[in-house]
């Protein structure tokens, strides 16, 4: 199989990259990334180093570079993985994620269907479903809950997966989306909660929580995720949504104490911050459809998966701390200098 995966320099598209390249000995994969500021090629060290992969550094949203990247390489199946990941960007400045997340994916499902590629993958998100209650523990999302976005970010996924629906309907475009909850474990950019923490625990700087920290995620192990999107390219129905989440509801306050614990740092660090605009209180997903249909359960115990999260950043330091030093600091104080 040749795979175009973009995003590919990402913290999730990454580890895609790595995980294919391990379960399919004959793939190829065209990893395709504009590295943006979430975007490092340094993650792909390993990938570029074995002849089964090649980096194109492209933007989904110029017409003609992807249009060059399609007639260079002949693609059996396309993973979109690119897009602006981070909820709190997106309430800052919302343009660039409308231009990449909605336009960028009709961009790139237009050159698939020119180039008849059999197949396309839309690496979607829980958040498109907006949240639940914290007092429901019965009520979970599944493929049939509405779509009710809450954030710049959920509304710009929300409106590429319709699109990709409308392709569907529309062309006939062979295409499936998936939609996960939160994922955790290496090469995540720390402007997320659990890198975050890490790194500023580690430098006994403040963890800064927001609101009360009672918010509510399911947290899955980014390789149990690329396990499922693998399933789902090769194995889901055309036209179909995949939920992918393994039951892992926590409390965010409940996450910072094991990082603290874990990293024998005290809790005084925890900084409780104003709460972000519109906070979602809870995700929490329903995979059983994933699991009948396509036989995918989560690998990894959240136990085991922190614990080698913590300790992939602990013995990779200089990967997040050129990150930490660079243009993220001013980043950083434009959203935490007045909180
Ligand atoms: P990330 O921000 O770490 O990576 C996104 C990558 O896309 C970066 O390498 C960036 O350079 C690239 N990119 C951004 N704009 C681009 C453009 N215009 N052209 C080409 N490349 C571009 O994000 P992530 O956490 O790896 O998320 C990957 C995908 O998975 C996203 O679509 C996100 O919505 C989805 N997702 C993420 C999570 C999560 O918990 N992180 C959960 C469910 C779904
Ligand atoms: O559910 C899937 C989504 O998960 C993905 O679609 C997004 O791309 C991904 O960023 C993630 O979104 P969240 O907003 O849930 O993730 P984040 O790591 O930003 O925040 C997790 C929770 O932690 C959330 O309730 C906000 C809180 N938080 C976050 C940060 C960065 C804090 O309390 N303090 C922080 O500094």
């Amino acid at each position: 199989m040749k795979i175009l995966v973009t995003g590919a320099a990402g913290f999730i598209g990454a580890n895609f990259v790595y995980y294919e390249l391990g379960a399919h000995a004959d793939d190829e994969i065209v990893g395709l990334d504009s590295l943006t500021y979430a975007g490092n090629l340094e993650t792909l060290e390993g990938a570029i180093k074995d002849g089964r992969f090649r980096f194109v550094k492209a933007d989904i949203t110029d017409a003609d570079a992807v249009e060059r990247v399609f007639t260079e390489d002949g693609f059996d199946v396309v993973v979109n993985f690119a897009a602006e990941s981070h909820v709190d960007r997106s309430i800052e400045d919302p343009s660039v994620f409308l231009k990449t997340n909605i336009l960028g994916t009709q961009l790139l499902m237009d050159a698939a269907r020119r180039h008849d590629v059999p197949r396309y993958h839309q690496v979607s998100t829980d958040e498109v479903y907006g949240d639940l209650p914290l007092d429901r523990p019965d009520l979970l999302f599944t493929e049939e809950t509405p779509i009710h976005t809450s954030s710049p970010y959920s509304a710009s996924k929300a409106a590429a997966d319709l699109l990709v629906q409308a392709y569907h309907r529309t062309h006939g475009f062979p295409a499936t989306i998936s939609r996960c909850s939160n994922n955790y474990g290496p090469y995540q950019f720390p402007e997320k909660l659990i890198p975050l923490m890490i790194a500023n625990a580690l430098a006994d700087k403040p963890l800064p929580v927001y609101g009360e920290g009672l918010n509510v995620r399911d947290w899955l192990y980014v390789w149990d995720h690329c396990a499922a999107v693998d399933r789902v390219m090769r194995g889901g129905k055309v036209g179909e949504v995949y939920n992918i989440g393994g039951h892992n509801e926590m409390r965010n306050i409940d996450i910072v104490k094991i990082i603290l614990e874990k990293l024998g740092k005290p809790e005084s660090l925890i900084t409780y911050v104003t709460d972000r605009k519109g906070h979602d209180l809870r995700y929490a997903i329903d995979p059983s459809k994933i699991s009948a249909e396509l036989g995918w359960l989560p690998a990894t115990k959240f136990a085991d998966g922190i614990s080698r999260t913590i300790d992939w950043y602990l013995a990779n330091k200089p990967w997040w701390e050129r990150i930490v030093s660079g243009e993220y600091r001013e980043y950083y104080e434009k959203m935490y200098g007045d909180r």
